[in-house]
């Protein structure tokens, strides 16, 4: 059965408008692959993983374990999630202009050259994962406008590790003055995921 990676990097649990958005779109996967291709769901919940930035010690460590081809190490759980996965789906509420850093760290342990990626002969980058697709799912407060940089980011690194087709979903402006924030939501369930 086909493997659908869903990442959560919301951290306001169930009050998470980007969750509540992320499954919906789910549920509309489920339902439109129900009869042909039906998708398991792994879900990587950020806030409760043990999600630490690379210090000088583990980098050596995974230096060391990627000399010696040990690839299947917990190190790079991560990255093999990623890499084997058939579907991606990112939730990340718009913080700072891009995401919670839970997300950022996630992204550092699963960029690892010879799993999610490797370069040519010719030192081109090559992607190795499964995926075609990856749909990033966020909600704001404001409007995202042209600092849509967490998308964007997350949608480059996809690139390389070879998902070559990205989709942005979101609802915005939920936290200005008089936001209908159930309005606002629910034009995003019926507008963009129905499209998705
Ligand atoms: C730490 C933090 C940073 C935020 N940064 C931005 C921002 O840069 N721009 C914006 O429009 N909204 C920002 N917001 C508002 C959130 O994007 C908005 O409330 C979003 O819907 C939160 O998603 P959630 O309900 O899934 O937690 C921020 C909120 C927090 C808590």
């Amino acid at each position: 059965m086909p493997t659908l990676l869903f990442i959560n990097a919301c951290v306001r649990g169930r009050d998470s408008r980007t969750l509540a958005l992320a499954e919906h779109l789910l549920a509309c996967i489920k339902e439109v692959n129900s009869h042909d291709m039906a998708f398991q769901i792994e879900e990587i919940r950020l806030s409760t993983e043990n999600l630490l930035p690379l210090n000088y010690e583990r980098l050596l460590r995974r230096e060391e374990l990627l000399t010696a081809g040990q690839l299947g190490d917990s190190m790079f759980d991560y990255a093999n999630a990623v890499a084997q996965a058939d579907m991606l789906v990112i939730a990340a509420p718009y913080w700072d202009m891009s995401f919670p850093a839970s997300l950022k760290i996630f992204f550092e342990m699963a960029s690892v050259d010879g799993i999610t990626f490797t370069y040519a002969e010719d030192s081109t980058p090559v992607g190795l994962s499964v995926a075609e697709d990856m749909y990033y799912v966020t909600t704001s407060g404001g409007y995202i406008g042209d600092c849509n940089f967490g998308f964007e980011y997350a949608s480059a690194l996809c690139k390389l590790y070879g998902i070559q087709n990205t989709h942005f979903i979101s609802a915005q402006g939920l936290d200005l003055d008089g936001a209908d924030v159930q309005a606002i939501l629910e034009e995003a369930c019926n507008g963009e995921i129905q499209h998705y």
